[in-house]
């Protein structure tokens, strides 16, 4: 077979699909969220004032959750989640591999241990059955993560949470990925008992930093403002004097004024966020549906993801290269693949507080996972460039 120049790798000096790099995931950010911004600056209060119960009561509006409680990360609000739940030194609780570190910490965070449960292949969400088997009499919480926006099986995690025996075992849904998708007609916020968000600027609504807790629960959602303002009982913006009282150990995880100005200014967007990501989905899997070198990803009966990321996992049984090969010979095309992710107890950390954990199927995975790009500012175009560029980059190198 002759190589044209056009069929030659960009890594290898040939022409690449893209002469603009196309990122993974990149904020949306108008005008109105500039002037919205600008307004909170201008304002008296920068940090936790009134635009913050403005955004919760959006996110409630949005989800319908009874509850919003905005924190100053995902990460601080999976902390707040945790400890509310109850966890604490003695206790489990039960997490997905496939998921960022945070997911995680937060169990470590509140002093309990993580056990994890391997995940399905097509989604690589958690298994409820492998939670199941996870769980010991000291398991007090789960914590599932909607992995690309596809919500976990809720409705059998709460059957398995709620057999067992003697015990409350609280649901937390790591939502990081999935504002907006629904599981058979159900939204996001009002699958689990709590309900964490992330907002950092690669997710489907941002903030800058900052994240939120959804939840139904009054007590719960009156500890999780306590806790995230040092354990204090009245906010600044509600007291009448110099006094306050200071009844548990807290944090400062208070999301500022300035970025909930900018989660309302958004929050006005989310379902023309939603509808271009679903669109951009949709021509991933059209496309990249019966590829001989990769696989895509299932959406489970009745569920309607939030997309915040689409993922190919590679056949590497017909590629001479190794999933790394592939990812630096996409970057050189102009397609800013990543990998979600690295199993959380492959990192060096995890080891030494779990030795010897394997889970066959997120391991497996991993090694042939990429991320494919997907955003609200994408055009169809751009998914046919990944497309593009899969299809060279794997022709390339296949065995055959
Ligand atoms: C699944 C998951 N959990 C938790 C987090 C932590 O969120 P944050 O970066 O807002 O602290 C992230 C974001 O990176 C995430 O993707």
């Amino acid at each position: 077979m002759t190589t044209t120049r056009h069929d030659e790798l960009a890594i290898d000096g040939g022409s690449p699909v893209r002469t603009t790099f196309l990122p993974y995931a990149h904020q949306q950010i108008s005008d109105d969220d500039v002037a919205a911004v600008v307004a909170a600056l201008r304002s008296d209060w920068l940090t936790t004032g009134p635009r913050v119960p403005v955004f919760e009561a959006g996110l409630v509006r949005a989800t319908g959750a009874r509850h919003a409680i905005a924190f100053s990360s995902g990460t601080a609000a999976l902390h707040g989640a945790a400890v509310v739940a109850g966890l604490g030194p003695g206790d489990e609780a039960v997490t997905t591999p496939m998921t960022f570190a945070a997911t995680a910490n937060a169990v470590l965070y509140a002093g309990a241990e993580v056990r994890f449960a391997d995940v399905d292949p097509g989604t690589l969400i958690i298994e409820p059955e492998l939670v199941a088997a996870a769980m010991t009499p000291r398991t007090r919480a789960i914590l599932p993560v909607d992995y690309a926006g596809h919500p976990a099986d809720y409705a059998a995690l709460r059957r398995i949470a709620d057999a067992a025996p003697g015990r409350r075992v609280t649901i937390i849904a790591d939502a990081s990925h999935s504002l907006g998708a629904t599981r058979d007609g159900r939204s996001v916020g009002t699958l689990a008992d709590m309900t964490v968000l992330s907002l950092h600027p690669a997710k489907i609504l941002t903030t800058g930093e900052g994240g939120a807790v959804l939840t139904d629960d009054d007590d719960l959602a009156a500890h999780l403002r306590r806790f995230r303002n040092h354990g204090i009982a009245t906010e600044l913006a509600a007291r009448t004097d110099w006094t306050y009282a200071m009844v548990e150990l807290g944090y400062n995880y208070r999301l500022t004024d300035i970025g909930a100005a900018l989660g309302s200014s958004q929050l006005e967007r989310l379902g023309s966020f939603l509808e271009r990501r679903r669109a951009l989905a949709v021509r991933y899997l059209d496309r990249l549906g019966g590829h001989p070198y990769l696989d895509v990803p299932t959406v489970e009966p009745g569920v309607d993801p939030a997309w915040h990321f689409c993922f190919a996992q590679l056949r590497l049984d017909r590629l001479r290269v190794d999933r790394g090969g592939v990812y630096k010979a996409l970057r050189a095309e102009g397609i800013g693949v990543n990998v979600h992710y690295i199993p959380v107890h492959q990192h060096p950390y995890y080891r030494g507080r779990y030795p010897g954990l394997a889970f066959p199927v997120a391991d497996a995975a991993y090694e042939r996972l990429l991320t494919l790009p997907l955003h609200a500012g994408m055009t169809t175009s751009d998914v046919d460039d990944v497309v593009a560029a899969l299809d060279k980059v794997t022709r390339a190198y296949r065995v055959d």
